[in-house]
C-alpha cells in the first residue's frame, strides 16, 4: 500500500469494532508500547481521568502493579521486546493483561489479544491501535466516532496551509517545534514523532501551560531562533486561558506560532483531526526531502543488533 494511503485509512480504522474486554474491577491502567504504538495509550492518559493512567515506555513496570492492575500491551508487531518484557512482569504481578496487536510473540503469551489487520506501518495504523482501548472502555460512543469519520472523510489536506507549512520548513531547513495545549499534548508528540520517522528530521514537542515556565525563557532569544518553525495545536474551541496564553507568548517572545486547529466538537474528533495533519504536514516534508516515509530501515536494523548476544 501507498504511504499517503496508510495515512488516508485513518477514517475506515475508526470503523474497527473488536475490542478489548474490560475486567469488572480494577484500580489503575498500566500501557506498555513504544513508538508508534505507544502512541495510542498517550492518546489514552490525555483522554480517560476516571482512573490513573501509566503509560510504560520500558523494560520495566510501575511497583504498584498487581492484580487490579489493566495492563494493556500496545505493539503492532507483537515483536517490540521492551513491550514483551514489561508484559511478562505484569504477567508474574498477577495483572489482568490485554494486548492489541496484529500477532507476533504477544498474541502468543497473551490470551486475551484483539488482533488487528496487518499490512500498515505501525504509525499508520493508530485508528487500529486505539479503538479496541476507547471502545473497550466505552469511552466513545458510535455518535462521536461517526462525526470523527466524517471530518476525516471530508478533509482536503493536500491543499494549503499543509503544502505550505511543509514547502517552508524544507525551504529553511527548519527543526519543527510543537506545541500542544491542555488534551492534545500527545498529539503534539504524535507530531514530533511523524516528523521524525516519516521526514528524518528531529522535532520537539511540550506542552502550555507547562511551557510558559521554562520553554518561554528561550523562545525569545534562543540561538539559531529562525532555524526553528513553530506549531501550536488547539482543539477548535480553545480554553480563554489558554488562548490569552498562547497570545501573549507569541507577542513577549516575538514568535509565530503556526497555529493548527482540531475539528468538531469532541475531544475524541479534535484529537484525530489534528493527528491526521501532522500526518499529512510530515508526508508532505517526506515528499519535499525525497526520502520515502515508510522506510525505518534504521529502528529495524538496532532492533535485530540487540537481540544478538554480546
Ligand atoms: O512506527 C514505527 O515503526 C515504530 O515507532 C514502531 O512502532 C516501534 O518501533 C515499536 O514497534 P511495534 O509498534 O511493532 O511495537
Amino acid at each position: 500500500m501507498e504511504y499517503i494511503e496508510e495515512i488516508r485509512s485513518l477514517e475506515r480504522q475508526l470503523s474497527f469494532r473488536k475490542v478489548i474486554e474490560i475486567p469488572d474491577h480494577f484500580d489503575n491502567i498500566v500501557v506498555a508500547g513504544m513508538g508508534g504504538s505507544g502512541i495510542a495509550g498517550m492518546i489514552l492518559r490525555d483522554f480517560y481521568t476516571e482512573k490513573p493512567v501509566i503509560l510504560v515506555n520500558s523494560y520495566g513496570i510501575p511497583d504498584f502493579v498487581d492484580s487490579k492492575t489493566l495492563f494493556i500491551a500496545i505493539s503492532y508487531s507483537g515483536n517490540t521486546e521492551e513491550t514483551l518484557e514489561a508484559t511478562r512482569r505484569a504477567m508474574e504481578k498477577g495483572a489482568h493483561i490485554r494486548a492489541v496487536t496484529t500477532g507476533g510473540r504477544l498474541a502468543e503469551v497473551v490470551d486475551e489479544s484483539v488482533i488487528i489487520p496487518e499490512g500498515y506501518q505501525p504509525r499508520s495504523a493508530v485508528g487500529f491501535l486505539t479503538i479496541p482501548i476507547f471502545m473497550g472502555l466505552g469511552l466513545v460512543d458510535e455518535s462521536e466516532v461517526e462525526e470523527t469519520r466524517k471530518l476525516l472523510r471530508g478533509s482536503d489536506l493536500s491543499v494549503d496551509p499543509f503544502r505550505k507549512f511543509a514547502g517552508e520548513i524544507f525551504d529553511g531547513e527548519k527543526i519543527p517545534v510543537i506545541f500542544g495545549t491542555p488534551g492534545l499534548g500527545s498529539v503534539a508528540y504524535r507530531w514530533k514523532t511523524q516528523f521524525n520517522e516519516n521526514a528524518k528530521v528531529l522535532a520537539y514537542s511540550t506542552s502550555f501551560p507547562e511551557l510558559n515556565h521554562n520553554d518561554t525563557m528561550a523562545l525569545e532569544n534562543t540561538y539559531r531562533k529562525d532555524e526553528f518553525y513553530f506549531f501550536v495545536l488547539t482543539p477548535k474551541s480553545v480554553e480563554k486561558e489558554i488562548n490569552k496564553r498562547i497570545r501573549i507568548t507569541s507577542e513577549l517572545c516575538r514568535v509565530v506560532l503556526n497555529r493548527v486547529e482540531g475539528e468538531g466538537s469532541t475531544l475524541f474528533s479534535n484529537i484525530f483531526s489534528l493527528i491526521h495533519k501532522g500526518d499529512y504536514i510530515s508526508y508532505f516534508l517526506a515528499q519535499k526531502r525525497g526520502v520515502d516515509p515508510r522506510n525505518v530501515k534504521i529502528i529495524e536494523k538496532l532492533k535485530v543488533e540487540l537481540k544478538k548476544q554480546d
